[in-house]
């Protein structure tokens, strides 16, 4: 962490006078910049930089020519170089916290005097080193040397987002102590700033808006260790548990949807799955759900949590919205016909969304002009051209959160008027079959009947004739048989 944290070189005075000093703050370990004061122009110098006064050990130069050397002592073992005459100090040890002094000579040089610079020590400390769990506590803190006879400089710490803090801080962690702290120290009226990193273990924060999804669209529910943080620091923290849970309407109880299995290979179990899938590879820190298509049902708040055996928990809770077409009164219509469509997720949209819709190409409604649609569409009356497939669209300024889509039937109003007729003739048709049915049979009926009648009165005449052929009663026999006769036929 340290080898991140630059010393920043800052020159106090740029007095050119003699005996002037400057002086730069830097911590052990780190790489301090030595530069001549603002302003010098050293060309035409022999540049030397030497320790402690004037007459000191040179540790660097350089001739007119361009020609540099560095000491070869022991004690600087390669840590010394030159740059555009600075000295550059690596890897930085207590005993370097020296004054040290740039020298320019030769006829054509202005710098005729020597410039003293002192090297002061900060020291500043984050304890613990290691991540920290929200809640943890944290201490930083900040000093700096201070020349003898001068007043101590002013120091303050800047956390991540900018917040100027006191010189010693003592916080219990939370998220937003993720990153840089600035330690800035203050002597006459110029900043010397040191940068520590501090690490805190944490979850991307949930989205604010919920996750839309749609029949016809994809689900993701999110949820992610910070980009910094290693599965490896999450283990050191001791995990306990890592858990999915889905509460389908605030009130209810929670269902757990998986946990995962911590024993290497970390792995995901699923208690209910819900047809979502976690993203695989848990240990790259991407604990995320998925599933292709989004379900009715799929509404609700997913939470995602990690438990540590001190207690502490990472969570986030994401919501999600299924977005669905309703048709009023139906998906299968009648030309003529009022149609209501309304797009939405059974709650109003936040206001930074939008719909946008998309009916069939032949609709009357194909030419719907601005880019934003109301959530509720009006047809006063459906045509054939209307059917088809609708789909309405989420957005969230230029970005498509989600679509989703109807497909509706409609039936011509002409065909209706034929089907009433066709049935209607069908109808007529059949029953004067059945009437003709009818008659026939009864005709028929008669007939049977009839000849019936007619064999029994044959007899009859038959017998009457014989009786009279055999009586010779000429008068009353034959006048009887004629009465019978006409009767019978009478009858028939
Ligand atoms: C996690 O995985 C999901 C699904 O693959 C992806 O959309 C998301 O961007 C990933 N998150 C991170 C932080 O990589
Ligand atoms: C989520 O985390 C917060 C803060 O860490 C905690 O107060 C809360 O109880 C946690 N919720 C669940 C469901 O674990
Ligand atoms: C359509 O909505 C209007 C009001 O917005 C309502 O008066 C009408 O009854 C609705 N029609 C149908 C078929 O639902």
């Amino acid at each position: 962490m340290r080898n991140v944290i630059q010393s920043v070189v800052l020159l106090l005075t740029t007095l050119m006078s003699t005996g002037a000093v400057e002086v730069i703050y830097a911590q052990v370990g780190e790489t301090a910049t030595l530069k001549p004061p603002v302003g010098t122009n050293l060309q035409e110098c022999y540049v030397s930089w030497r320790l402690d006064n004037k007459e000191g050990h040179e540790l660097a130069g350089r001739n007119p020519f361009g020609k540099k050397t560095t000491t070869t002592s022991e004690a600087w073992n390669g840590r010394l170089s030159l740059s555009k005459d600075s000295l550059i100090i690596k890897d930085i040890r207590p005993e370097d916290f020296r004054t040290f002094v740039l020298e320019g000579t030769g006829d054509k040089c202005l710098l005729a005097a020597y410039v003293d610079i002192k090297l002061l020590k900060l020291t500043v400390s984050v304890n613990p080193l290691s991540p920290l769990l929200p809640g943890d506590e944290l201490s930083l803190s900040c000093d700096a040397q201070t020349l003898q006879g001068k007043k101590s400089p002013k120091i303050h710490w800047l956390n991540p987002s900018g917040g100027k803090t006191e010189k010693l801080v003592t916080v219990r962690a939370t998220i937003q102590d993720n990153g840089h702290w600035t330690c800035v120290v203050t002597n006459d009226s110029k900043e010397n700033k040191a940068k520590v990193s501090v690490t805190v273990l944490g979850l991307y924060p949930a989205p604010l808006h919920p996750q839309y999804t749609s029949r016809s669209g994809p689900l993701t529910i999110p949820c992610s260790l910070l980009a910094h943080i290693s599965w490896e620091q999450i283990k050191a923290k001791d995990i306990q548990e890592v858990h999915w849970h889905f509460v389908p309407e605030a009130g209810l109880s929670p269902q757990r949807l998986f946990s995962l299995s911590l024993e290497d290979p970390v792995t995901w179990k699923a208690d209910q799955d819900r047809g979502l899938q976690p993203v695989p590879n848990p240990k790259k820190g991407n604990l995320s759900l998925t599933r292709n298509r989004g379900r009715e049902d799929d509404k609700g708040d997913y939470v995602c949590t990690l438990a540590f055996k001190n207690g502490a928990t990472l969570n986030s809770t994401v919501r999600v919205e299924v977005l669905q077409i309703i048709s009023s009164p139906g998906t299968e219509l009648i030309s003529g016909q009022q149609l209501n469509l309304t797009c939405g997720t059974g709650h109003p949209l936040p206001s930074d969304l939008h719909v946008k819709w998309v009916p069939p190409k032949q609709s009357s409604l194909s030419s719907l002009t601005s880019d934003r649609h109301p959530a509720h569409l009006t047809i006063p009356e459906v045509g054939t051209g209307d059917g088809g497939k609708w789909r309405c669209e989420l957005w969230q300024s230029n970005a498509q959160l989600t679509s989703a889509e109807i497909t509706l039937k409609i039936e011509p109003k002409i065909s209706v008027w034929m089907l009433v007729v066709i049935c209607s003739v069908t109808a007529i048709v059949i029953l004067l079959l059945i009437l003709v049915f009818i008659l026939y049979r009864r005709r028929k009926q008669k007939m049977t009947l009839l000849r019936r009648r007619l064999c029994q009165c044959k007899t009859y005449v038959t017998t009457i004739s014989w009786t009279h052929e055999i009586t010779q009663d000429t008068h009353s026999q034959s006048s009887a048989l004629k009465l019978l006769a006409t009767r019978c036929f009478v009858e028939k």
